[in-house]
């Protein structure tokens, strides 16, 4: 799947300019600067696909891809917009953490969320609001480790072990948490095999 070609669609500010339900979807979210757009671009193995920035609130829409051969992708993947970012003005901040919130709850195609966590902090209380949204939702997410380069192995695995511990009462989490470097590629071969579980036939 992922060797296959991959292009943007279209980014969208209103969850009426949405494209229809037709393909099974993958969203990636997490709180801003976690890493969201780099580990698309990762995992697609195209630099530029979806822009990165050093600057928090980067990823103001809800920018989506198509995976697959091009007359008939098989996936779409969804960038959204970072929880939490403070120092935008607060009526964007409102209007994203809006629109975030009523797509992961009521997307009809969405398979899994990818809830993306710094390996250097951990669950942070906006992360644990997420996540008991998407548990009464019923909607299934996984929490990816990002930027596993900065940490030491050490550090890491007790992180891993702390955040495993940390889904026990969450319905709705995938149990195994993955972990994974843009930078290095670590992880991505997993991540890769997961996904492409979702995809259309
Ligand atoms: P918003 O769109 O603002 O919510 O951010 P985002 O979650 O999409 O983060 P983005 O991918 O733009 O990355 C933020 C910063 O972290 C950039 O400077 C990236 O280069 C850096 N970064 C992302 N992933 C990694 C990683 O795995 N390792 C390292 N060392 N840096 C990373
Ligand atoms: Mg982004």
């Amino acid at each position: 799947l992922f060797a296959q070609e991959c292009q943007f669609l279209l980014g969208v500010a209103d969850l009426s300019a949405l494209p229809p339900g037709d393909l099974p979807e993958v969203a990636f979210c997490g709180r801003s600067n976690v890493g969201k757009s780099s580990l698309v671009n990762a995992l697609t193995g195209r630099r530029t696909l979806a822009r990165t920035s050093n600057t928090p609130g980067r990823t103001q829409q809800i920018n989506l891809f198509a995976l697959g051969p091009a007359g008939a992708p098989r996936l779409r993947l969804a960038d959204l917009p970072g929880h939490g970012f403070a120092r935008a003005p607060k009526t964007m901040v409102t209007a994203w953490t809006r629109l975030v919130n009523a797509y992961l709850r009521g997307r009809a195609p969405l398979r899994r969320v990818l809830l993306l966590v710094d390996a250097r902090h951990g669950l942070k209380s906006v992360d644990r609001e997420v996540m008991t949204m998407l548990d009464q939702a019923a909607v299934n997410y996984q929490v990816v480790l990002t930027k596993a380069d900065k940490v030491g192995d050490k550090a890491l695995g007790d992180m891993r072990a702390r955040v495993t511990g940390q889904l026990a009462d969450h319905v709705a989490a995938y149990p195994e948490v993955l972990v994974t470097s843009a930078e290095t590629g670590a992880g991505m071969p997993e991540l890769r095999a997961a996904l492409a579980e979702l995809a259309a036939p």
